[in-house]
């Protein structure tokens, strides 16, 4: 994991003052740590039926889109307020940085499949809540969660009120 944590940048006041941004550009653009990330977030999940990865707009796409690939389940992108045709379902959350909604295709997942929740930063923790929420308002079943990195200060693990459990691969 040492590999992932040092490509990962910190930009101070980015995109607003007084939030630390974590960069993960330089972890995609490299091969090896990449594909390591990748590896060690389907771990958890290996040999599990897994029917889809939802991952977050938008950088929990990236990790999302190549977890479903690896473990043999499908993609289901859980977009922004306004990016997906209707029919939709919708979750409003607050962010460390301003609020938003975040929706569902009402015909993405099936009643009683199994999913996984995957972004790229747990933060102060309202946007993997809020894909959860939607997940379940589907009568899909959540089974977990994985996030490249955990911002212990502020708290996002305490948002998660699931019972299934949440990985992530470091923490600051
Ligand atoms: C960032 C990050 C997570 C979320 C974490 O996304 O990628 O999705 O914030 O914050 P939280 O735990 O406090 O809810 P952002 O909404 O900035 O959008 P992006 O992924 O499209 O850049
Ligand atoms: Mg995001």
């Amino acid at each position: 994991m040492q590999a992932i944590h040092d490509l990962v940048r910190d930009v101070p006041d980015f995109p607003t003052p007084g939030v630390l941004f974590k960069d993960i550009t330089p972890l995609l653009a490299d091969a090896a740590a990449f594909a390591q990330c990748i590896d060690a977030l389907c771990e958890p999940w290996r040999g599990a039926p897994v029917g889809a990865v939802c991952g977050i707009e938008s950088r929990g796409f990236i990790f999302g889109a190549a977890m479903a690939r690896a473990l043999g389940a499908g993609f289901v992108a859980l977009r922004k307020k306004g990016k997906l045709p209707p029919p939709v379902h919708g979750v409003d959350y607050g962010l460390e940085y301003g609020r938003d909604r975040l929706e569902i295709g009402q015909q993405t997942l099936a009643p009683g499949e199994r999913v996984i929740v995957v972004d790229d930063v747990l933060a102060t923790g309202g946007t993997l809540e809020a894909g959860r929420q939607l997940v379940e308002r589907l009568g899909a079943t959540v089974i977990g969660a994985g996030v490249v990195i955990e911002l212990d200060a502020l708290g996002g693990r305490s948002r998660w009120t699931g019972t299934a459990p949440l990985h992530a691969l470091v923490r600051y």
